[in-house]
């Protein structure tokens, strides 16, 4: 398997502690940004398959906006509880004000 990355969205499309909900080869992914960091994670949450989208940003975390969960937006490690196991953590890169997402091609 190989790393591929897609362009994806514009740098100028995220405002401070924002969010972006993108589809890529079936993956549903959140673009998260605090401050001029960008972090690629799992649209759902590892606890109730809710989706991330809205949760709180701080310390390059994000809290789960339906039970509280804390996951590390750097790693997808899950924090806090109720989850107990990471997201899925995306290669992001920045070109320009490309953001562009690596995805595995099989
Ligand atoms: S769905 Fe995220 S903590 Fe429950």
């Amino acid at each position: 398997m190989n790393l591929k990355f897609h362009p994806v969205a514009d740098k100028s499309e995220l405002s401070n502690n924002d969010q972006l909900h993108v589809s890529l080869d079936e993956e549903e992914i959140l673009i998260c940004r605090e401050n001029e960091d960008y972090y690629a994670i799992s649209y759902y949450c590892s606890h109730a398959t809710l989706a991330l989208e809205g949760g709180y940003i701080y310390n390059s975390k994000i809290i789960c906006p339906y039970h509280g969960a804390e996951f590390c937006l750097k790693t997808g490690q899950a924090l806090t509880a109720p989850a107990n196991e990471e997201i899925k953590k995306y290669p992001l890169s920045i070109e320009g004000t490309t953001i562009s997402i690596g995805v595995e091609q099989v």
